[in-house]
């Protein structure tokens, strides 16, 4: 999701994009037609170093995780296996080829239940549940290897990606689907029946969770600006993305009413095990040190630009036939 938005960014800049995808949840047809696209996987140690020796990559940016936490309790192996090992692999090439520009696409999960709110940098780091975890672990592998190679990374803590690209061409799409706006969305288009709210027993105003929902073109900004900032050889460092107020889900379900102009079904369902009250971002530093300034900080925008999209763009993707990225599948080698 956040990686094909990636993508579209840096291309529409002009700069040369290759995307390295297994295409396990991600789309062919969601790779801009300007960049080139290698199904591989993060897995392949053999075919990793190859592919970095022969390529001369100024800096890579990592999105190839798994990212649903409630598949991290159910399977913990599967998390740490993509989301640790085979980052320590592409790392580990990294550093053998002397590519030592890394963005690093974190969680808020790393914080777990949160102390205070709106959360910082200097919050303490306590995950609740293996995708957490197995970001965190990667957030301290970065730091030894910057101390002991000299890799330079930024790592970005989104708090919750949302929305769609403004001229509707991009959007979220995952199968199956978890998230709470998509899910909203599904339901205002007549694709799904009803939404659950999980929970309207917390101590927030209305009893539902809160969350600091971030435009995904606003996180796309904050990349470039990491970019920036390792281009110009700043230190490594991290830093929260998200817009420091938050929505609770009842509110986000009124904007959806509201965008969509439909009444939704709504049900009440049990808390969701894991879910915090509130979570909300204090992204001061990214403000100042990466000059970030998201353009879509407002909810409604948020959920505009994916409605626009779910109700006029999804349904007319490229059909795969006809997408023009080129394609290149890599067999994986003998000793990866
Ligand atoms: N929710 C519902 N019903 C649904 C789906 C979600 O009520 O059918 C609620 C959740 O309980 C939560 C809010 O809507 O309060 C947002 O839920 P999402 O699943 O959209 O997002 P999360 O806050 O659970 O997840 C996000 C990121 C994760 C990250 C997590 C950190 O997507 O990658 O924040 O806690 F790990």
């Amino acid at each position: 999701y956040v990686g094909s938005h990636m993508a579209k960014t840096l291309t529409e800049l002009g700069d040369s994009v290759t995307v390295l995808d297994n295409l396990s949840t991600g789309h062919r047809d969601a790779v801009p037609e300007r960049a080139r696209l290698v199904v591989s996987d993060l897995s392949q140690r053999g075919f990793l170093h190859n592919f970095l020796e022969q390529n001369d990559f100024d800096a890579v940016m990592h999105f190839a995780s798994c990212i649903d936490v409630a598949e991290s309790v159910r399977d913990p192996g599967k998390y740490y296996q993509n989301n640790v090992t085979n980052t320590l692999k592409l790392l580990d090439a990294m550093i053998a080829n002397n590519v030592r520009r890394f963005v690093f696409s974190s969680t808020a999960a790393v914080y777990g239940e949160p102390k205070y709110c709106p959360i910082d940098e200097g919050h303490p780091l306590q995950p609740i549940n293996p995708y957490g975890y197995s970001k965190y672990m990667v957030e301290k592998i970065l730091a030894d290897f910057d101390r002991a190679y000299g890799l330079k990374y930024v790592t970005l803590r989104y708090f919750n990606a949302a929305g769609a690209a403004p001229d509707g061409s991009l959007g979220e799409r995952h199968d199956p689907e978890t998230h709470l706006i998509p899910l909203l969305l599904q339901v205002a288009a007549g694709k799904r029946e009803y939404l659950e709210v999980f929970g309207l027993d917390y101590d927030t105003p209305d009893g539902t969770c809160i969350r600091d929902y971030v435009h995904v073109s606003d996180i796309c900004s904050a990349h470039l600006g990491a970019l920036d900032a390792l281009l110009s050889d700043s230190p490594s460092a991290t830093y929260n993305l998200g817009n420091g107020g938050g929505y609770s889900v009842l509110e986000v379900i009124a904007a959806v009413e509201d965008v969509s102009g439909r009444r939704l079904d709504i049900r009440e369902a049990a808390r969701r095990a894991g879910d915090p009250a509130r979570l909300v971002a204090d992204a001061a530093r990214a403000r100042r040190e990466l000059s970030w300034s998201p353009r879509y900080p407002g909810i409604r925008q948020i959920v505009e630009h994916a409605w626009d999209w779910e109700t006029r763009f999804k349904s007319a993707s490229r059909p795969l036939a006809k997408q023009k990225a080129p394609v290149v599948s890599a067999r994986p080698l003998a000793n990866s």
